[in-house]
């Protein structure tokens, strides 16, 4: 295990997973419930329990890409979603992945990066996006910067600086429907290849 794995799998075995909201986020299931065609493929890179992943399968979609850096939380989500095809939960680094895909869904992993990688978090999506490819979630923004992390919460503007110019940003917006403890400091984004 290199220093990144390590770190998370401990959080995970201590079970210091304070970001986990338990379901999930209802500004990404509404985004989800407009996609038609159930058959693209999608990631979820830095997924942990991996809710999303669970309520795409469950609504039909067949091509969905589960992703994380520890494994235990892939082994919790095998273990709850016992239908989910094996050889698509990748324990893997995000930055050495390969692969194309056609939407790739955040939620609070932007944030859980050091944010010197976060020009390379920009890049490596747009490396990992098919063209015309989707980036969409939800970025948890401060309107100061807290020290410290993870979680690295930013603000809105210094996230935005390092989207501009690597994808075409269609939504950068305050997310409408956060759940309670989250309203009005998530960012709706919608970025395309
Ligand atoms: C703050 S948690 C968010 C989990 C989940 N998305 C959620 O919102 O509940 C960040 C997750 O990213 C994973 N992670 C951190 N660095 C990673 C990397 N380089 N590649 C893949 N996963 C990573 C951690 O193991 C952790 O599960």
């Amino acid at each position: 295990m290199d220093n990144t794995q390590e770190f998370w799998q401990k959080r995970w075995l201590n079970n210091k997973t304070g970001w986990d909201i338990g379901y999930a986020a209802p500004p990404i299931t509404d985004y989800i419930d407009t996609i038609t065609d159930k058959s693209i493929s999608i990631l979820i890179p830095g997924a942990g329990n991996a809710y999303e992943a669970e309520y795409l399968h469950k609504n039909g979609f067949t091509n969905v890409y589960v992703m994380d850096i520890a494994p235990k939380p892939l082994e919790n989500f095998k273990e709850r979603v016992k239908d989910f095809p094996g050889e698509h939960l990748l324990n893997e680094d995000f930055f050495k992945h390969t692969g194309q895909y056609d939407l790739i869904i955040e939620q609070t992993f932007f944030i859980a990066i050091d944010p010197a990688l976060r020009g390379k978090y920009a890049l490596k999506m747009r490396e990992l996006l098919k063209p015309g490819g989707h980036l969409t979630g939800l970025l948890i923004f401060k309107n100061e910067p807290s020290p410290g992390g993870p979680p690295y919460v930013d603000t809105k503007e210094e996230y935005l600086l390092h989207f501009e110019g690597v994808l075409n940003i269609q939504k950068f917006e305050i997310a409408q429907n956060s759940i309670k403890p989250r309203a009005g400091w998530e960012v709706f984004i919608d970025m395309v290849k």
